[in-house]
């Protein structure tokens, strides 16, 4: 079972910041284009964004940061462009790692691996276990991952621990310890920078409830001073849950006595 709370089983605890944002880091081609360089180049600045991202989250005390880096459907992008991107991973892998566990950031990965190269799969296997100790937060990336990848998954995994399950017997709670995501409370801030307005399959399930922020910001541009954008952005949400604005006044007021 997982230890978290599902937002469509019972109303989880909204905390003023985000325990949970999950990044569609977008816009790292025009960024490039823009300067009339190469799209990879944007990609190599765009590192530098996630880098000032992921040191912001840790020092204001952002428990899981969760960056969509590889989509199932970017295989469908030029190879050259792939293989750079396949590089840049795991350089930047074998550059960091050291630095997120001095920083007592952990680190993982979601999404299904094995079609990378051994080298990236041990990398990760190693920066992982690496982390695995460090409690600052848990930075996560999303690799060859897909929400209805992940879906269908953990439906694979479910049946397969429970043979004998029959339809009716499939709940939320016997599905969920199966997703790539069970580690971490569901995300409660999304942010797409680039100007697009679409989740673009990333973790369907788990953004049921998420709060959803998008900005035209380029991904390389995105730095500490926008995070914070977000973030005043998000403490001005009232997150009802399904819930009426009357029952979360009334609340508020029974809290406060
Ligand atoms: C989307 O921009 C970005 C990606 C598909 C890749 C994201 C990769 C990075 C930010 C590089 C470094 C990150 C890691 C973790 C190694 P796009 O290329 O779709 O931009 P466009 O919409 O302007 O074409």
């Amino acid at each position: 079972m997982t230890k978290y709370t599902s937002s469509t089983l019972a109303v989880p605890e909204a905390s003023a910041i985000p325990r949970h944002v999950a990044i569609i880091m977008d816009g790292n081609g025009r960024w490039a284009s823009k300067r009339l360089m190469p799209r990879v180049a944007g990609h190599s600045e765009g590192l530098g964004a996630v880098r000032k991202v992921v040191e912001e989250c840790r020092r204001i005390g952002v428990e899981y940061l969760t960056v969509f880096a590889f989509s199932s459907e970017n295989w469908r992008r030029p190879p050259e462009e792939v293989g750079f991107l396949m590089k840049l991973f795991l350089k930047s892998l074998k550059g960091e790692v050291s630095r997120m566990a001095e920083n007592d950031i952990a680190f993982s990965v979601i999404g299904d691996l094995s079609r990378f190269d051994p080298a990236i799969q041990e990398m990760v296997h190693f920066s992982e276990q690496k982390t695995a100790a460090c409690k600052g937060l848990t930075f996560t990336i999303a690799a060859n991952y897909g929400g209805r990848w992940d879906i269908l998954q953990a439906m694979r995994r479910c049946i397969a621990a429970n043979p004998n399950l029959k339809p009716e017997q499939v709940t939320e709670e016997l599905l969920q310890p199966h997703l790539s995501m069970a580690f971490a409370p569901e995300p409660d801030l999304f942010i797409r920078t680039g100007g697009e307005q679409r989740t673009s399959n990333f973790l369907l399930w788990q953004l049921a409830y998420t709060e959803l922020y998008f900005t035209d910001v380029l991904w390389p541009d995105f730095d500490e001073a926008e995070l914070h954008k977000a973030f005043d952005w998000y403490s001005q949400r009232e997150r009802r849950f399904g819930r009426t604005s009357a029952q979360l006044a009334s609340q508020a007021m029974s809290d406060a006595v």
